[in-house]
């Protein structure tokens, strides 16, 4: 079994990120810039702005973070993405999702400059990725990519299972392995809550990326002997034995099913830090198309 490495792949990612920023500023190239707007006090939601917000430092990249009051309306926030659109310093910026219930997610997405859009969400982006044409990729589904390609993954003419079909994940990525591409070309099932004989169609599986958002979902008896997992759940369980309260757990059972697998990523350490890396290198590509 080998491990999937996240937090190694994407610290070699940030590193040759790093290395393009030195060179194109030496060039005369300005600082790429991210702005992230958050809206409201959801702890995780903190803590992932946080983390991209230094992730950017460390390849020297500009950072604005905007954090906004949970009461912010729609029209104020419309308002903030407006300024970030028209504002020329600003290469690329996201809204962290999700928005408070009052926010009409969709009609904020809407409004980002497809330009600027490195998260990917704008309908014009996801149309371009659905037809395969050149566009920002949304950072969980790239990051996969990304590690199934550094890690040889063959994922031509294989059975991959995709257990979720959100927007953010399960969708995009059952559209880009399905397509023509270095890391594509597979025989894709999407499963999802209405699904009838969920096991007997991940026990076909070569592959499968489990983003269900329910703790250790994916068990052994579920999956066939030299399988590569992907897991894309992170929850967090209430563990008085940890400092922080809390222990971190994805969508598949690690400990039985990683005995079975050819390739598994673990949580944390797995698909988490390839996501930012991506985002790093959307903005790098916004970057270099403005200048
Ligand atoms: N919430 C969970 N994942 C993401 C992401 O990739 N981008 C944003 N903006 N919000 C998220």
């Amino acid at each position: 079994m080998t491990l999937l490495d996240g937090k190694k792949t994407a610290a070699d990612i940030k590193a040759e990120i790093a290395l393009e920023v030195s060179n194109l500023i030496e060039k005369g190239h300005k600082k790429p810039h991210l702005a992230a707007i958050i809206v409201g006090n959801d702890g995780a939601s903190i803590t992932y702005v946080n983390a991209k917000v230094k992730a950017c430092e460390r390849v020297g990249f500009e950072s604005t973070l905007i954090r906004l009051p949970e009461e912010t309306t729609e029209a104020d926030l419309l308002n903030e993405i407006a300024i970030l659109n028209i504002d020329k310093d600003i290469d690329g910026f996201i809204v962290q999702l999700p928005l408070p219930k009052h926010i009409d997610e969709q009609k904020i997405l809407m409004a980002v400059d497809p330009d600027k859009d490195v998260d990917g969400f704008h309908p014009m982006n996801v149309g371009k990725m659905a037809l395969n044409l050149p566009t920002f990729i949304s950072a969980t589904p790239f990051g996969i990519l990304e590690l199934l390609e550094r890690y040889n993954v063959q994922t031509s003419g294989k059975h991959v299972v995709v257990l979720g079909r959100s927007h953010i994940v399960g969708s995009p990525m059952s559209i880009l392995l399905s397509q023509k591409r270095k890391v594509g070309d597979a025989t894709v099932t999407i499963c999802h809550s209405r699904t009838k004989n969920l096991k007997e169609i991940t026990l076909q599986a070569d592959i499968i990326v489990a983003a269900i958002g329910i703790p250790e979902f994916l068990k052994a008896d579920m999956i066939k002997e030299n399988v590569t997992v992907i897991d894309v759940g992170i929850t967090r369980l209430a563990d008085s034995s940890k400092q922080n309260g809390f222990r971190l757990v994805g969508d598949v059972a690690f400990e039985e099913v990683s005995e079975k697998c050819d390739f598994i990523t673990p949580v944390p350490g797995g698909v988490g830090p390839m996501t930012i890396a991506m985002l790093l290198k959307n903005t790098l590509l916004a970057s270099k198309r403005r200048s």
